[in-house]
């Protein structure tokens, strides 16, 4: 489903989330602002959980953090993949219980250790022995057990952007899977360690199914071998990474991917565990942005706009495309301007679109960068003292703040002077 579409306003046709205009919402909020349709997360959450009936479902907190998208998928039903303590913190305040969270993640500190397990997580994906080590005296200073499940690296390329695969040889996650047999038995003689499964993830914006069933026929093996063992596999975790399109990807359909799920789930006898992030929140989500200038130069036209590269980091650190539309949406028969969608930031990498077809522009029009949802705002920065943006979500006819924009006395708050400056 899309819930952005041109809808008539006051005579013209403009860009709206569900029923509320994109103009009303830059009225209301100013620019930038993230803002969010919660019909698409009910409606990706409910064709994930249906396409995989009887697998766990995780969201990956990391894709999206406010407090009003981890909410939605708890009230659905769903549990968290977190990797940190603030993103523990997050979903327990989220209403998220705290038996159907994971903590992932290729580093975790003692202090994340112990919160973690006196918040009572449901799961611990591990990716080395050390941290086994310092998990399992963490558990027994508690007087508790932290099932686990060992994070294998399967040696699979996920054929996807370098920066976000992870599950080569050779990247910095996970145990090779050579190793995975004697930590297992290892683990079982632990007095604060009970092994429940294995664990992958190898990458993220997967567009084939290929390296997801190359990686679960290396956990088949590791199962079979552990199993022969005497030992009990009860779960596994297939990671996230399910991809979405941005351009013109085809990324393989939920009912593909959950039917590989169901047919891991059956073969083996185990309980699956799946993290989507970025496939349930990124069409989500627009950042709605303002033309401030427009020049030509270098014989190009740029549109200067009000967000940046700290608002969304995407497009400068991994070349990501994401589309721009015009929020007032053209007439059929104007001539489109090559244009470069760029903003305020001084580096030359904050071009937040190169070269788009989109019709003229001035000062003042808006435009809606689009699936934002996952990856964008839990990456912004304040780089040059731009304060994080608003964030907005829309239900049917009703639009409402989730996260103010912040001001410039509270990106100012954590400054000290040292008393020799005062
Ligand atoms: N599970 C684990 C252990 C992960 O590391 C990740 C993502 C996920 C699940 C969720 O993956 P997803 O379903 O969203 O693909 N900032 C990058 C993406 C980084 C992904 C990190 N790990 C981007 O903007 O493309």
């Amino acid at each position: 489903m899309d819930a952005f579409t041109y809808r008539e306003e006051n005579g013209s046709r403009v860009l709206h989330a569900e029923g509320v205009s994109l103009t009303a919402v830059a009225a209301a909020f100013g620019t930038p602002t993230y803002c969010y349709a919660n019909a698409v997360l009910v409606a990706r959450y409910r064709a994930l959980a249906g396409a995989a009936p009887h697998a766990l479902i995780r969201y990956s907190i990391k894709a999206n953090d406010t407090l009003a998208v981890i909410r939605t998928f708890a009230r659905l039903g769903a549990g968290a993949d977190i990797i940190s303590g603030g993103e523990l913190h997050r979903a327990l305040r989220a209403g998220m219980a705290p038996d159907n969270l994971v903590f992932a993640g290729p580093a975790k500190s003692r202090d994340e250790m112990d919160l973690a397990l006196a918040s009572g997580v449901g799961q611990f994906n591990v990716e080395s022995p050390a941290e086994l080590d310092a998990l399992d005296e963490a558990a027994q200073a508690q007087g508790t057990r932290a099932p686990v499940a060992l994070r294998v690296n399967p040696d699979v390329d996920a054929d996807t952007h370098d920066k976000i695969a992870t599950g080569r040889r050779g990247d910095k996650f996970g145990i090779d899977d050579g190793e995975i047999p004697a930590l297992y038995a290892r683990a079982t003689a632990m007095d604060g360690i009970e092994p429940v499964g294995l664990a992958v993830h190898i990458g993220s914006q997967l567009t084939r199914l290929a390296p997801f069933e190359a990686a679960f026929d290396r956990l088949v093996a590791l199962v079979e071998n552990l199993r022969a063992a005497g030992h009990a596999v009860e779960r596994l975790g297939l990671g996230g990474g399910l991809g979405v399109r941005y351009r013109d990807e085809t990324p393989p359909d939920v009912a593909a991917y959950g039917a590989l799920v169901e047919r891991a789930r059956q073969r083996l006898g185990v309980t699956m565990l799946i993290e989507p992030g970025r496939w349930l929140v990124a069409p989500a989500g627009l950042l709605l942005t303002r033309v401030i200038a427009v020049k030509q130069a270098g014989g190009r036209c740029w549109a200067l706009v009000d967000a940046a590269m700290n608002d969304l980091m995407r497009p400068a650190l991994y070349d990501a495309w994401h589309a721009i539309d015009p929020v007032a949406e053209p007439a059929p028969d104007v001539d489109m301007v090559v244009t470069e969608v760029a903003g305020p930031v001084c580096e030359s990498g904050d071009v937040l679109g190169r070269a788009r077809q989109l019709p003229p522009l001035s000062p003042g029009d808006l435009l809606a960068v689009r699936d934002v949802g996952a990856y964008g705002s839990v990456m912004a920065s304040t780089y040059n003292s731009r304060p994080l943006p608003a964030e907005v979500m829309v239900r049917g006819d009703a639009l409402s703040s989730i996260r103010p924009r912040q001001d410039h006395e509270s990106l100012l708050a954590r400054d000290l002077a040292p008393s020799w400056l005062a």
